[in-house]
């Protein structure tokens, strides 16, 4: 399983690919507005350029098709690491599949994005879409279980043969993790505050404490044997 960093920051993105936990990164147009990325084009070489040559998304900002295709490939010529997410229908409801697969046979790679749903996954897998991002958070705000949609689109997937990955985002929990995780994800594309939540435990860090004492405690001993010249205790 592969872990991508949601995220537009750039020092939050760093730290976690030198720890050697990102294998790749995502945003979209409110992930780079709140992490203070005006300029998308700056913004998104900056990423592509730090992580090359992991994949980082970059989303459209359009609901006309023609547009969505024209700024797909404008984006995909930022980097050569630039994959770009396609929304499965625009806002008015009209599927963008024809983008993906005209994308993707230019040989440009798309996430397809925003699915909620087994039906979405399947449609963007016909089209070849390279990734498909499942928002596991936005499934369960809709009472949809998430874990269950994961789990079939891998399932029917894998039964299938398709190339594509499921990419699961819309992270709002450690325990949405461990539930894509359990169900199969390819990929779970994590937002900073929750692998830092991941690595922490409480216990874990009290364990480390006691540990650290001993040491300096033994340290201590080590010194008084010496000095007093009463030989180590059997
Ligand atoms: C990642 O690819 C998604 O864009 C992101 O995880 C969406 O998260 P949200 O549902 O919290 O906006």
């Amino acid at each position: 399983m592969e872990i991508f960093v949601d995220s537009a920051n750039l020092k939050e993105i760093e730290k976690w690919l030198r720890m050697g936990i990102a294998d790749g990164v995502t945003t979209n147009p409110s992930i780079m507005f709140n992490d203070g990325v005006y300029d998308m084009e700056q913004g998104a070489k900056e990423i592509a350029n730090l992580i090359h040559p992991l994949p980082i998304s970059v989303e459209v900002t359009t609901n006309d098709l023609e547009e969505m295709l024209t700024q797909a490939q404008k984006f995909a010529s930022w980097a050569p690491n630039i994959v770009v997410k396609i929304p499965q229908v625009n806002e008015h409801g009209i599927p963008c599949y024809g983008v993906i697969r005209e994308l993707e046979s230019e040989g440009i790679k798309v996430n397809a994005t925003v699915a909620l749903s087994l039906g979405q996954v399947i449609l963007a897998a016909k089209a070849g879409a390279t990734y498909i991002s499942i928002f596991a958070g936005r499934v369960a705000d809709e009472g949809g279980n998430a874990p269950e949609v994961i789990r079939n689109s891998v399932d029917w997937l894998e039964r299938w043969k398709y190339k594509s990955k499921i990419i699961v985002g819309s992270i709002r929990a450690v325990g949405d993790v461990l539930g894509a995780a359990m169900a199969g994800a390819h990929i779970i594309t994590i937002p900073p505050q929750f692998l830092s939540r991941m690595a922490d435990h409480k216990y874990t860090r009290a364990t480390v404490e006691q540990f650290v004492i001993d040491a300096n405690k033994a340290l201590e001993m080590m010194a008084k044997v010496k000095t007093q010249d009463i030989g180590p205790r059997t």
